[in-house]
């Protein structure tokens, strides 16, 4: 994944491109750092209960459904799932720096196949989860995170792909579009707690995620970030100086959601088992 689009404007760039660069490193900064706050949360939590064999210590956390008595298999795929989550969420981090794809190339390529093998035992593991186990809230609520885990698969492979036939931009694209949707969990908690403070209290939700707002929450988790991709990709593409500001402009603006919605998680979904 190449990164140059996060690296710091160039004084050579127009006003339109560096504006729209420094919006896209601002919102990785801001990303960065909630995702900071959601790894903090599963090595505190799940990480230290595992490591202390405290199985039944998950359910402290409210969480559908995590220790089972007698589920050793069910409760085996559970700790490997929000385990590898932490890895995975750090991983796709590091892929993004610029500094790290330029001083270190052999640590982006090890940890970008690590990244997308850890993806796909998500994906896997998350759809046995939903439906074998099963564990979910509303029916809806299954198939919004399956589709994510959906498109999981396909990004992943499509960069891994063209990242082995030395296709770079297309890599580059597709490993972006893979870390939106590996980050579609991450984004639809931030998304959540945005929401609930926004509307001042969560209007349009209920307890088994089926409320109008939380459908447009669960789907939009993904599907948002790829469609802001989009826009940004594009308008690098484009040689218009009025794009890059728009574009730029959007995604400032996301920076701000972004912000509110990882603050609000922070604070309330996952601050109580950071300690
Ligand atoms: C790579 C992306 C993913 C990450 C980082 C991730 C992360 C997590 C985390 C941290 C938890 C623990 C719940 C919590 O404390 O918040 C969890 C639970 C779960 N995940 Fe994932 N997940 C991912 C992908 C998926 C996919 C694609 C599916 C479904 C196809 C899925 C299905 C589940 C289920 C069913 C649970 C149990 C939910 C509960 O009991 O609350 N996950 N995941």
């Amino acid at each position: 994944m190449t990164t140059a689009e996060l690296a710091i404007p160039s004084k050579t760039a127009s006003p339109g491109e560096a504006l729209l660069r420094r919006a896209g490193v601002a919102w990785f900064l801001v990303a960065a750092a909630g995702q900071g706050a959601f790894i903090w949360m599963i090595i505190a939590h799940y990480g230290r209960r595992t490591m202390a064999g405290d199985l039944a210590g998950w359910n402290d956390k409210p969480i559908i459904k995590g220790y089972v008595s007698a589920d050793d298999l069910g409760n085996l795929m559970f700790a490997v799932h929000v385990l590898l989550a932490a890895v995975v969420t750090l991983g796709g981090l590091l892929q993004l720096v610029p500094a790290i794809r330029r001083k270190l190339p052999a640590l982006h390529r090890w940890n970008g196949r690590l990244f997308f093998i850890i993806a796909y035992v998500m994906a896997l593991g998350g759809f046995w989860l939903t439906w074998v186990r099963p564990t979910y809230l509303s029916l809806i609520s299954a198939v919004s995170v399956s589709l994510n885990g959906v498109l999981i698969l396909v990004f992943a492979g499509l960069a891994w792909r063209f990242a082995v036939t030395r296709k770079f931009e297309a890599h580059r694209r597709w490993a972006m579009r893979a870390f939106m949707v590996v980050n579609g969990v991450w984004f639809l908690r931030v998304a959540i707690m945005g929401w609930v403070v926004v509307s001042g209290g969560g209007l349009g939700m209920n307890r088994t995620l089926s409320g109008p707002a939380d459908i447009v929450l669960q789907f939009g988790s993904y599907l948002i970030p790829l469609a802001v991709l989009e826009v940004y990709l594009r308008a690098q593409r484009s040689a218009r100086p009025i794009v890059k500001r728009l574009a730029a402009g959007l995604v400032i603006a996301m920076t701000v959601v972004t912000a509110v919605g990882g603050v609000g998680a922070t604070l309330f979904m996952w601050g109580p088992y950071m300690k």
